[in-house]
């Protein structure tokens, strides 16, 4: 048996979904060990972490929009892809030492998800943060493979199956058969795009300015993607465009709905081109499997029927979207080399 993956090995090999909005670390024995936001908080105008470097995740992310003119709350990640290399770095360091405490004295093998749409130099930069950050070695997965393993859909049969991932700054779309991808397509519109179609309407139609903390609250608390049963309100407040002045107002889940059509919409026709593509084989699958929807995006009500509506195709939301992806890279670890496959480790990037 080999030592490294024996079970009384000292050492323990971690999964990352290192995403826009959440940084998820998983392993195989343990699932999800750590799930905090992508925020780390500095003292302005340098990359020094705040609280002797423990400024990061759950702390830091409270800290967003309010804080004092001396220190600065970054999210590092955007669009899917890393911003800010020094702080995801950082971020890294943090969530693996958190992850690995008490634990093993030497470093972890890791596994981290990226976006497929993703290039090479990005590729290599992830790799040499993770590596610089604390991991031994280092493989990356495209995320819809993760999430496809994540959710137990059968990514090296032959059977065709769909997943859709919406995070918070990419959204990711992919056909599956036969260990790959049949077709992926990877476009920057997720959460966090819905967050600012939210705060556009609202400055439109209700002259009042709100921050990003206000719209992601809206969506997630009145927000849907498909009518709902009962319809909802919810009193929020920011300053008026006009007077300048702080204002309340009372947005209605038929106004976060239309505010969400344009992302949505955006999204839709991913899935579309996606399915456009298939091979007619696979399409026959999807008729049967349908599509299966990761990420925080799928949290929205309704969005199953949205989907369903528009394209003809059953479609399920995970039960715990959220850690589909990392759930995925933990299973990777069973067996590296059965998965080697979809897994790179940098020598095969040029
Ligand atoms: N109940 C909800 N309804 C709608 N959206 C939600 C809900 N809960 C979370 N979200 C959204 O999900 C997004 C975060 O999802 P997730 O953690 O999957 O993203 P991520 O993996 O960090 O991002 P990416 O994959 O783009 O790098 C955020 O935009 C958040 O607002
Ligand atoms: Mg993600």
């Amino acid at each position: 048996m080999d030592f490294l993956t024996s079970p009384f090995s000292l050492t323990e090999d971690l999964g990352i979904d290192l995403g826009t909005a959440n940084t998820l670390v998983a392993s195989e024995a343990k699932g999800i060990i750590l799930d905090e936001p992508s925020v780390v908080a500095v003292y302005k105008g340098t990359n020094e972490v705040i609280l002797d470097g423990l400024g990061v995740g759950i702390e830091a992310y409270a800290m967003l929009g309010k804080t004092p003119t001396n220190i600065e709350a970054i999210r590092p990640l955007k669009g899917g892809v890393i911003a800010d290399f020094e702080i995801t770095e950082k971020l890294l360091r943090y969530f693996l030492q958190k992850a690995t405490e008490g634990g093993s004295w030497r470093k972890p093998r890791v596994v981290v998800a990226v976006p497929s749409g993703i290039t090479t130099v990005e590729r290599r930069a992830v790799i040499n943060s993770t590596e610089r950050a604390g991991a031994r070695k280092v493989y990356l997965v495209d995320e819809p493979m993760a999430a496809g393993l994540g959710v137990d859909l059968p990514i090296t049969e032959a059977q065709g199956s769909m997943v859709v991932d919406i995070g918070g700054g990419t959204t990711e779309v992919a056909i599956l058969a036969l260990g790959g991808p049949v077709t992926i397509k990877s476009v920057k519109v997720a959460g966090d795009d819905c967050d600012e179609a939210i705060i556009s309407f609202i400055r439109k139609n209700h002259n009042l300015q709100i921050g990003p903390q206000t719209a992601e609250k809206l969506k997630k608390t009145i927000g849907s993607a498909a009518p709902l049963e009962t319809e909802k309100s919810m009193e929020i407040a920011g300053r008026d465009t006009l007077k300048l002045m702080p204002r309340k107002a009372v947005i209605t889940s038929e106004d976060v709905r239309e505010a969400l059509q344009e992302p949505l919409g955006q999204i839709l026709r991913v899935v579309l081109d996606c399915l456009e593509e298939a091979p007619p084989e696979i399409g026959s699958d999807l008729l049967e499997s349908g599509i299966t929807v990761v990420g925080g995006g799928g949290l929205l009500p309704g969005f199953d029927t949205f989907i369903t509506e528009r394209t003809g195709l059953p479609c399920t939301i995970d039960e715990d979207p959220m850690t589909a992806v990392a759930r995925g890279t933990a299973r990777f670890l069973e067996d590296l080399d059965l998965y080697s496959s979809f897994l790179s480790d940098g020598e095969d990037l040029n």
